[in-house]
């Protein structure tokens, strides 16, 4: 569904740290491509829980916000203009984007050495996240390197980049063993993954289900995961974790994640995955950006089965859409 081109463009923005209530969606400039860049209409852009981070001012030192912020990562939507000196895209191109802390916005300027063709078959929804949780699910199984008849460990195997890292070691040849909810067995079981429910007493439980051992162990949530994954004795180097800065000081461990492995050829991989139909990008719900609050409260319960985006084109009137 297109609107085609916006009179009053909007972004999201907030103007200082705090919850979901400080987003707001506000009229901006239409920004112009300056040489080598083009300019996107966004049709949908993804929520992710490292932008609850930034919002909430967790990240301050490190990565800190230039108010107004702007908001999101990974985006798709259709080229509508070009700079200078740009080869190879065109006004009607569809793309996939990765525009750090700006992506929720009606336009967005990007690099075109840096943007990635969506191939026409993709819907907008499951082309969008493939820049953010498809490359950081890419990289942290590349860090591991799952060889066919190994068993393999993912970590929140339901969740956004969860989901795609355990389906993309499936696809090496290993046997996936993925934590996930009492509410997702049967959807692990649908994608070829054997469920193992997280939390207390993991250890013991990926002992029964892999009783030849673990050789592999993908963490997308923290929480203990890297310890079980130690005390089942896999070696710290085929454990990677994106989400436990502490268990890679204390053990070693990998921590390949998008900065590692992005590339816009990547994406284009990925893409064509999808589009084969042997990788599948869960959608959640698809929130209009004017509901920005909302998707990120429900993103905020982590329990989100792969992605929640918010859609550039769809009424503000609209609910959210159950993917
Ligand atoms: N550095 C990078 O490049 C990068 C990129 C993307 C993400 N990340 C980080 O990676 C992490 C995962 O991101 P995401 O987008 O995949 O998150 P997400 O989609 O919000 O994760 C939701 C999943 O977490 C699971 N979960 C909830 N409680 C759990 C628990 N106690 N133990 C294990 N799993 C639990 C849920 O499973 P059930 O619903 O089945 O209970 C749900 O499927 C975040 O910390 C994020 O910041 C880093």
């Amino acid at each position: 569904m297109m609107n085609g081109d916006v009179r009053v463009p909007r972004a999201v923005r907030f103007s200082r740290y705090g919850g979901p209530e400080v987003l707001e969606v506000v009229q901006v400039p239409r920004p112009s491509p300056g040489p080598g860049q083009v300019l996107v209409k966004v049709i949908v852009a993804p929520v992710n829980p490292g932008e609850i981070g930034i919002r909430e001012g967790v990240f301050a030192d490190l990565w800190p916000a230039a108010f107004p912020e702007g908001q999101g990562n990974d985006l798709a939507g259709q080229v509508v203009e070009v700079g200078q000196d740009v080869m190879g895209f065109a006004p009607g191109d569809e793309v996939v984007g990765y525009a750090p802390r700006r992506a929720q916005a009606d336009y967005v300027v990007h690099d075109a050495a840096t943007l990635a063709r969506k191939p026409p078959v993709l819907c907008w929804e499951e082309a969008a996240p493939l820049s953010a949780v498809g490359v950081t699910a890419w990289a942290g199984v590349e860090a591991v390197l799952p060889r066919p008849g190994e068993t393999v460990v993912v970590s929140a195997a339901a969740g956004g980049v969860g989901v795609l890292a355990a389906q993309l070691a499936r696809l090496r040849g290993a046997t996936v063993v993925g934590t996930v909810g009492p509410h997702n067995l049967d959807f692990a079981r649908s994608l070829g993954i054997t469920p193992v429910l997280h939390g207390p007493g993991l250890a013991e439980r990926l002992r029964a289900a892999a009783p030849n051992g673990v050789d592999a162990f993908i963490d997308t949530f923290g929480a203990g995961n890297v310890q079980a994954a130690i005390d089942l004795g896999v070696p710290p180097r085929r454990i990677n974790t994106i989400a436990d800065g502490a268990a890679v000081r204390r053990y070693g461990v990998r921590s390949q994640a998008q900065e590692d492995a992005f590339s816009p050829e990547l994406v284009e991989r990925l893409a064509a995955l999808v589009g084969e139909r042997r990788l599948s990008v869960p959608i959640h719900a698809v929130y209009p950006l004017e509901r920005v609050r909302d998707a990120y409260v429900e993103l905020a319960r982590r329990h989100t089965r792969g992605k929640i985006v918010l859609s550039l084109v769809l009424s503000p009137d609209d609910g959210p859409q159950a993917g």
